[in-house]
């Protein structure tokens, strides 16, 4: 059975929290990037607690020329919470608030070894009894070539309408 997490907009006290769990599970951005998340799009992000703790984050945006999109940077749950269903309550979580003009699409990019976020996506998809489109967004040469890990292409999952 699900948690009973507690689903909110980040504050600054969580920022540095937020980069902690990334370092942890994703690519992590910069410090900065998660205290100008929480500053300016606060309304399109949300952490999870469980017990007064941070167990997971979800980090979004509505691009300026497509509003009824909210693309979905980040989504990590700390591993010891995995599989129990907070990633969808984060992404169920975001989605509900009120947004102007309304939300249609959920879009975010996985990589094709992500199971478990291909399973999330589509689960959200499933669950809200709408499309999914899947298609290559980013190449993997489309990314550096000089660093130490190469990176997958990126697939954007397309979610809707809603
Ligand atoms: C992707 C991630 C956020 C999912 O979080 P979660 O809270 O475990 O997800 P949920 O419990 O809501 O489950 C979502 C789906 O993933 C599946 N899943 C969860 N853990 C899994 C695992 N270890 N192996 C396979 N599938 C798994 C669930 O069964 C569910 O699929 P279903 O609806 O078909 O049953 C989490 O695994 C994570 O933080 N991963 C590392 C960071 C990452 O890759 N983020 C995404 C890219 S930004």
């Amino acid at each position: 059975m699900a948690p009973r997490v507690a689903l909110r907009s980040p504050m600054r006290r969580d920022a540095a929290e937020m980069w902690r769990l990334a370092r942890k599970s994703v690519d992590p951005n910069s410090p900065y990037s998660y205290l100008m998340l929480e500053e300016y799009f606060s309304d399109t992000c949300a952490v999870a607690e469980l017990d007064d703790e941070m167990v997971g984050f979800v980090t979004g945006f509505r691009p300026f020329s497509h509003p009824e999109t909210l693309f979905i940077w980040q989504i990590a749950v700390d591993e010891s919470t995995q599989g129990m269903g907070i990633a969808g309550q984060l992404l169920d979580h975001v989605v509900k608030r009120p947004h102007v003009p309304r939300l249609r699409y959920l879009e975010a990019t996985v990589t094709p070894s992500n199971e478990q976020s291909i399973r999330l996506f589509r689960g959200f998809a499933r669950r809200w009894e709408t499309e999914c489109v899947e298609e290559e967004l980013f190449a993997d040469s489309d990314f550096p070539d000089d660093t130490s890990d190469n990176h997958e292409a990126e697939v954007r999952f397309r979610i809707g309408a809603l």
